[in-house]
């Protein structure tokens, strides 16, 4: 499916919208859980989109083998701290900790997709 592999578009268009619904959700002073539900529907399309990518260029780049399978690990460690930092905060519970923890992995991630191959090349 050329659409979902021959640029990075499908991919960065389905994150940046699963990270503006989860600052809408996690910054409001309600429980928002329409906005939740379309996140979860937005993160299957990242692992989507994430996924294609992985598969069709993971051996055609000689120079970031390891770094590419680093990227699907944190790629899914923000959707992870994403989803911990809303069903906590929902609970009443404490989330200072996983605010601290997405942050770190969503610059790690950040970094890994920018300085690898395909797309935008840093
Ligand atoms: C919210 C989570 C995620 C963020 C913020 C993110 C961010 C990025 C960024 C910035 C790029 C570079 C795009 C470009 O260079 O044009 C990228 C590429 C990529 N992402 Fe993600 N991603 C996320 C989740 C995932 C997941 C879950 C997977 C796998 C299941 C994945 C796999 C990939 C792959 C294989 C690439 C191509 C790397 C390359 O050669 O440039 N990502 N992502």
């Amino acid at each position: 499916m050329d659409f979902l592999t021959s640029t990075t578009h499908m991919h960065i268009t389905t994150w940046v919208i699963a990270l503006i619904l989860f600052f809408i959700a996690a910054l409001s002073g309600k429980k928002m859980k329409a906005v939740h539900m379309i996140l979860r529907v937005m993160y299957i399309l990242v692992i989507v989109t994430g996924l294609s990518l992985f598969l069709e260029w993971r051996d055609k780049i000689s120079e970031s083998g390891m770094n590419y399978d680093m990227k699907v690990l944190f790629g899914i460690l923000v959707i992870g701290f994403m989803e911990m930092v809303l069903v906590r905060k929902n609970k009443g519970k404490s989330v200072n900790m996983f605010w601290v923890l997405f942050g770190i992995v969503l610059l790690i991630t950040l970094y890994l997709g920018l300085s690898m191959g395909i797309g935008v090349n840093f």
